[in-house]
């Protein structure tokens, strides 16, 4: 069903108000059990992960890229002009197109632990853009599952979702009831524990080659400062891609996307 709204303050449209208040969405979005997917390409592969739409919000153009998914989904869909979708979001939509998607329960740490073998495991990264990038990487490189500790941002956020391009669809993940304490359950399902750190003490990568372990854990930290003390002292190894040009450490989107090559199965052992 598409209905055309030209009121900004139409109570329907309400899953889609103030996007752009960080505050008011991460408060909102859990609690409402909803999320944003934004442009084509991401809506598409919300729906393929079996995301179910709660509400579509498309300018007139958009309305006959989406004919398929208007057509198949039970949804209400809002055509407005784009003057319009901006005061409801608060920014200009350039991808003219935005879902209103409902969350999944998240699978518990311990179902996935039990059949993955690479996973990643965050600490107390709380912006939305590395989480999404670290996402991407993950899902292109093989990664099985995702970890984060209780403080970690939303990866189903906007801005992760739309970082990841929708990798966070792909991707499973749960979050750690306690930390670093959460962290004996990675241990006692097999896994390996390394610490990703800038630290000259750590072993550097080639030498800890974590791709021959069976089953290894990659611990990151935030931007700023990168994994706690307890965090480290909770890992079995810390490990250090290797640097050069003076700099003393890497994004943590770059630090992952190096390590999860370097552990992904089936890379050449060299
Ligand atoms: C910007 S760094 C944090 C820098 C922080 N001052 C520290 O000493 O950890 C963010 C995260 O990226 C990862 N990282 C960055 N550079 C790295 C490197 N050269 N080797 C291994 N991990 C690295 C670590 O997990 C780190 O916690």
């Amino acid at each position: 069903m598409t209905v055309l709204v030209t009121d900004p303050m139409d109570p329907r449209l309400g899953d889609f108000l103030a996007l752009t208040d960080v505050q008011l969405r991460r408060a909102k979005e859990p609690a409402e059990g909803l999320f944003i997917a934004e442009g084509e390409k991401v809506i598409r592969r919300a729906r393929q992960a079996g995301y179910e739409m709660r509400s579509m919000l498309l300018s007139a153009k958009w309305v006959d890229v989406m004919r398929d998914v208007i057509d198949e989904v039970p949804a209400p869909v809002y055509a407005v002009d784009p003057a319009l979708a901006e005061r409801v979001t608060g920014y200009h939509v350039h991808r003219g197109a935005l879902a209103s998607m409902q969350r999944k329960p998240l699978t518990p740490a311990d179902d996935l632990l039990r059949t993955a073998r690479r996973v990643a495991v965050m600490e107390s990264v709380n912006d939305h853009t590395n989480i999404g990038a670290i996402f991407r990487s993950a899902a292109a490189l093989g990664m099985d599952a995702v970890l984060l500790s209780p403080d970690c941002a939303d990866p189903l956020y906007r801005r992760s979702v739309k970082v990841s391009v929708g990798a966070v669809f792909s991707v499973p993940y749960a979050r750690l009831d306690s930390w670093p304490k959460g962290l004996a359950a990675v241990r006692e399902a097999g896994f390996r524990l390394r610490a990703l750190t800038p630290d000259e003490k750590a072993s550097s990568m080639d030498e800890a080659a974590p791709h021959r372990l069976d089953r290894v854990a990659l611990m990151l930290g935030a931007e700023g400062d990168g994994l706690s003390t307890k965090a480290l002292m909770a890992a079995d190894e810390w490990v250090r891609i290797p640097m050069a040009h003076g700099v003393d450490s890497l994004n943590v989107g770059a630090a992952a996307a190096v390590a999860f090559y370097a552990v992904a199965t089936g890379r050449a052992d060299v």
